[in-house]
């Protein structure tokens, strides 16, 4: 039973709405679906006080476990019981102040207190003179993706925690090996251990960026923010990857005099490197690379043109998602997570900029990035 005063005399609303409904074939039809619907479906009337449940469908009362005379008359936020402090409650308010529709996350408990996750979506209900009268709510139980979203998290983090420290160690042990602080070692012997350390050095990129991507995700990635002078910001990045040159791969940088501007530097260089690093990645040998800074009106723009194989436009979109390699029907061994652009576009937008691509097959691509000169950080 909803934990609030009884609801106001409420003329059977359900019998009044079915009245209607044989009225015309059309409403028949319009009611016999929405009672069939496999959401919950709730319909207020928001020119009463506090907007009280005047409908709601069988899926509804199914999903929550009421009846309809418990519920008919109330004010939906029994669902909450005494669950009140979720932040997604203030776009339901919002929502509702203002007439506007919304989609919210809210935690719900069913008649026996089961907790389910509901992705709920509001929208106002306008009469001839536009003014709002109802408001629709459709519920949808979206518990099971929640309990699976908890799992997959959990397994990131015990994963990338239980693999970062011994894949740390393996490859310090790996570099004084190469080294030579362990002795001298046979040059075939040498060679072999060289590629166990790439890879233990490839293997932790990939727990490194989930574990980046988990931050960025919970909201817990900070932005130390710096003047940074654009020039200087290349040249370290191209410092500090010392095998760019592999392959007879050269690197160009066209750099115009740009105004200092304002951001992480440390996650700048991230972006950065991560698409030098691709360009080298799908760079056929003895290529150009070119990494061009151009002044925009309040922002300045990165980017870094290769000559690799190019992307066609329908695999563009799909590039800055989570686990998607630049090309996966490439045989080629590229390594690399897939999460590489899904942090930078993360990263960059973060700062209030835009990231993309420009690129055809056979004509190389252009990853580019703008970043405000002052950070528009909401
Ligand atoms: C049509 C409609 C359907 C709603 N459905 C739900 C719901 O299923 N679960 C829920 O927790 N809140 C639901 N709400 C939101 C609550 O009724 C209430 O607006 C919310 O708790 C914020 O207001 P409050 O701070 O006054 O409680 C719905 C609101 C409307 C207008």
């Amino acid at each position: 039973m909803p934990n609030e005063s009884d609801p106001q005399t409420v003329v059977n609303p359900s019998g009044l709405l079915d009245a209607l409904m044989q009225s015309s074939g059309h409403i028949g039809i319009l009611h016999r679906a929405v009672e069939s619907a496999r959401n919950g479906i709730c319909i207020t009337d928001a020119t009463a006080q506090d907007n009280p449940i005047i409908y709601v469908n069988p899926a509804f009362l199914e999903l929550t476990g009421y009846t309809l005379d418990e519920i008919v008359g109330h004010n939906c936020r029994f669902l909450q019981g005494a669950d009140r402090d979720q932040p997604e409650l203030q776009i339901v308010r919002h929502s509702l102040a203002a007439g506007l529709p919304s989609t919210a996350i809210l935690r719900n408990y069913k008649k026996d207190g089961t907790l389910f996750w509901n992705e709920l979506s509001l929208a106002p209900v306008f009469d001839s003179q536009k003014q709002v009268i109802n408001f629709i709510g459709v519920q949808n139980d979206i518990t099971a993706r929640k309990d699976a979203e908890q799992r997959v998290s959990e397994f990131h983090s015990m994963v990338s925690h239980e693999l970062r420290t011994p894949l740390s160690s393996i490859r310090a042990s790996l570099g004084l090996v190469i080294d030579g602080s362990a002795g001298e070692i046979p040059t075939s012997a040498k060679r072999l251990i060289q590629i166990a350390s790439q890879n233990a050095e490839r293997l932790l990129k990939l727990v490194d960026d989930v574990l980046d991507l988990k931050k960025i995700e919970s909201g817990k990635l900070v932005l130390h923010f710096e003047m940074i002078e654009p020039g200087s910001l290349v040249r370290d990045v191209l410092d500090s990857l010392p095998a760019i040159t592999a392959n007879g791969i050269s690197i160009k940088k066209d750099i115009a005099k740009t105004k200092q501007f304002c951001a992480d530097r440390d996650r700048v260089s991230q972006v950065l490197i991560n698409l030098l690093a691709n360009a080298i990645k799908f760079s056929p040998p003895r290529s150009e690379i070119v990494i061009t800074v151009e002044n925009q009106r309040d922002a300045v723009k990165f980017s870094v043109k290769d000559q690799g194989p190019g992307i066609p436009p329908e695999g563009q979109g799909k590039l800055f998602m989570k686990f998607q390699q630049l090309d996966s029907s490439d045989t080629r061994p590229h390594s690399g997570s897939g999460l590489g652009l899904a942090i930078s576009k993360t990263i960059i937008e973060l700062h209030g900029g835009t990231i993309g691509i420009i690129s055809e097959p056979g004509q190389g691509s252009t990853f580019w990035f703008t970043l405000p000169l002052v950070p528009k950080v909401e």
